[in-house]
């Protein structure tokens, strides 16, 4: 099916496979960072670039997961792999807002940060492996 030209947006499968990899990577590295900032320097997560671009990025991300799914028919609660993807995908955008944004206090966003940062490494395993347990 994939490269087979039925449609023109077939043929982009790869490009778009490329921008999810990419922007996985990138959004995994702006977490890092602003994980880094929230522990010692927090006024940076002010900035007005920190407040938009991570959003960009994810966003990038999500709409090319949903165009693969799609593209590659494979669909959460159909393929556990991709289930295990959204699942986990929630479970690190909550772990993510508590790091950096609603933790009450020092111990419990540094522990929600390594937490988040352990259940993205999951997500990326999961993709990889196409397997719900990858290791
Ligand atoms: C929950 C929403 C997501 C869905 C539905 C989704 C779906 C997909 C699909 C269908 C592929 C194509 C696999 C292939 O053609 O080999 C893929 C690849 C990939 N995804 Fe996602 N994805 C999601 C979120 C993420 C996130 C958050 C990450 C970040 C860790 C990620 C990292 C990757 C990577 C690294 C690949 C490439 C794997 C490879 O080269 O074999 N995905 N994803």
């Amino acid at each position: 099916m994939i490269g087979s030209g039925h449609t023109a947006v077939y043929e982009h499968y790869l490009t778009i496979k490329a921008v999810h990899q990419a922007s996985a990577g990138l959004s995994l590295a702006l977490f890092f960072l602003r994980g880094i900032w929230m522990l010692g320097w927090p006024g940076l997560l002010r900035a007005r670039w920190v407040r938009i671009v991570p959003h960009v990025i994810d966003t990038a991300l999500l709409t090319s997961a949903v165009l693969l799914a799609w593209m590659a028919q494979q669909y959460p609660f159909v393929h556990g792999w991709i289930t295990a993807k959204v699942v986990a995908l929630l479970i690190y955008i909550g772990l993510g807002t508590i790091a950096l944004k609603r933790g009450p206090t020092r111990t419990v966003r540094l522990a929600a940060w390594l937490a988040a940062i352990a259940v993205f490494l999951y997500i990326g395993a999961v993709a990889f492996s196409k397997q719900v347990i990858p290791f």
